[in-house]
């Protein structure tokens, strides 16, 4: 994890020698101190079963970090500076003190574990010898490695987001805020979406249940005032009924949303929701530049509580969507290929735009190099749920940027794992929306609800064999 740090402050880190000592109990804790931003970064483990709630600073009751047992919290460094002194006071909780010195300046830092109120085990104290670490402005930035991302190999549900991020204070880029705060609260949530709560390591899809279990989950990002596009999803590609009819697999649809602007919108939202029972949504503003946020707090979602649903599928709510092609090829899709997948309309070598006041606008603060990695078309994709909870965890060591699909790429990069491109996403640019062209696509953007709903019409009620070769062409040519 340390690894991540430097990556992520290593360009002039001005540092700073720490010394650490006397570490307590069952807990290590190692710190980076950044003197240019005065953010100190801590990195706790501990062991088992002491598993929740660190608490930083005399008698606060602010939590800044959990997890399973090990935890990053990253600190403004004169919240450090009133702490008193800890002492191991009960078995239900172990406290310790860490004395930091920056320039002469003593700063202590008081944590608390708690434990579980009711678990019993009985644990040893060790006492671990003093650490120094000395980091350079000019150390070359470590790698990274697939393997220092805890979580990817043993699955931590309870994981949480981090606390903010602050920007780099070394760029001659402008820097607009963006903020980096990423645990909203759900506001309408339905964790029974997904069914059973089965994790998809019980399930092996050489046996999938397709008569019970979800295949598919049809995910659409949507705003509060877009009532008249979720309905047409409903009763066009999003409907699960048709889905079960005619394909015979389960599908579920969600909708993501943020905060409704006002009161009204948002009484008429959960009475939509009442009546369908498909809306997400967390209390955060809802605007172009804060999709990714709504990315994280989805894959944090998934991660809860659909694991057992193979695949998901998650696109705007101005496509047309094929859903009987995308079915079909996920049912061909060879055994080994499945866990990774992640197919659209990919897009190569994009370049970050460096221009303040255009709505792609990413600060070398946010993300520095010059191009993204391959991503795919937010418009509409297919992304395996286990590719998906990587992700998520993934997302936990990246500044977000405010092009949701980028992100991804980007994190795709981080896990190893190239996004395939597929032909059948239509991302824009073809003319012609025949039911033909409409039986050999994925995807189609963009369709406005009156339109999509005429396609899907005649797209379910056309006879195949009515349709001329010439509208193989629809594959043929590469639309971005
Ligand atoms: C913290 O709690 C102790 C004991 O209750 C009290 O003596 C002390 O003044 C408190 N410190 C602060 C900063 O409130
Ligand atoms: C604690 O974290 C380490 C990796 O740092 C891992 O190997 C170990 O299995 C974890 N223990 C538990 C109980 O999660
Ligand atoms: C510590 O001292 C160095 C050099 O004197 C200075 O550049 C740096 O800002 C100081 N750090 C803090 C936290 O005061
Ligand atoms: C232990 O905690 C769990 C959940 O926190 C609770 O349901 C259970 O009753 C507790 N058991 C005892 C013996 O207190
Ligand atoms: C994103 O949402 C947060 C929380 O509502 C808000 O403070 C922030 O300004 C939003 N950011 C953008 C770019 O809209
Ligand atoms: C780590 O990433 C590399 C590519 O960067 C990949 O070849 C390797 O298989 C990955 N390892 C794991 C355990 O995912």
């Amino acid at each position: 994890m340390g690894n991540i740090f430097l990556t992520f402050f290593s360009r002039r880190w001005t540092l700073a020698i720490i010394v650490c000592l006397a570490v307590f109990f069952l807990v290590d804790m190692t710190t980076r101190y950044n003197a240019r931003m005065g953010i100190l970064t801590y990195k706790i483990k501990w062991e088992p079963p002491f598993k929740h709630h660190i608490r930083i600073g005399e008698n606060s009751s602010e939590t800044v970090g959990e997890g399973m047992n090990q935890s990053t919290i990253t600190l403004p460094i004169d919240k450090t500076r009133q702490t008193t002194p800890g002492t191991a006071t009960s078995s239900q909780s172990q406290q310790g003190l860490k004395k930091l010195e920056l320039n002469k300046t003593v700063h202590l830092i008081r944590y608390e574990l708690h434990k579980p109120v009711n678990q019993t085990t009985t644990t040893t104290t060790t006492t671990k010898t003093a650490l120094e670490t000395v980091a350079k402005e000019t150390a070359p930035p470590k790698k990274w490695e697939n393997s220092t991302i805890p979580g990817i190999k043993s699955m931590d549900t309870d994981l949480s987001l981090p606390p903010p991020v602050p920007v780099r204070a070394d760029s001659k880029e402008p820097i607009l805020h963006y903020s980096q705060k990423r645990d909203y609260p759900l506001l309408i949530s339905h964790d029974e979406k997904c069914g059973s709560s089965k994790k998809l390591s019980d399930m092996k899809l050489s046996n999938f249940d397709y008569e019970n279990d979800v295949f598919l989950l049809l995910v659409v990002k949507s705003a509060c005032a877009l009532k008249s596009r979720r309905d047409a999803i409903r009763v066009t590609w999003g409907n699960e009924d048709w889905a079960k009819e005619n394909l015979h697999v389960n599908v579920r649809r969600v909708f993501l949303l943020g905060a409704c602007q006002d009161e009204k919108l948002q009484g008429t939202l959960i009475a939509e929701d009442r009546k369908y029972n498909d809306i997400l949504q967390w209390d955060f503003f809802d605007s172009f530049r804060n999709l990714t946020l709504k990315d994280c707090l989805f894959l944090q979602w998934i991660t809860r509580n659909c694991q057992n649903v193979p695949y998901i599928f998650k696109g705007d709510d101005d496509v047309f969507v094929n859903v009987k092609n995308i079915v079909q090829h996920l049912k061909d899709l060879p055994l080994e290929k499945r866990s990774e997948l992640f197919v659209g309309s990919v897009l190569n070598g994009s370049p970050r735009i460096l221009i303040p006041s255009w709505k792609y606008y990413v600060s070398y603060n946010l993300y520095p190099d010059k191009f993204y990695p391959p991503y795919v078309s937010g418009g509409g994709f297919v992304m395996s749920t286990p590719l998906a909870v990587k992700l998520f965890q993934a997302s936990l060591f990246r500044r977000i940027i405010p092009i949701d699909d980028a992100f991804l790429g980007i994190l795709l990069k981080m896990i190893g794992v190239a996004p395939k491109n597929d032909r059948g996403f239509k991302s824009w640019g073809m003319k012609k929306t025949d039911p033909c062209r409409m039986a050999k696509i994925k995807t189609f953007h963009k369709m406005l609800p009156e339109q999509l709903i005429k396609t899907w019409k005649d797209f379910i009620h056309l006879d195949i064999s009515t349709c001329s070769d010439e509208t193989n062409d629809v594959l043929n040519t590469q639309h971005k």
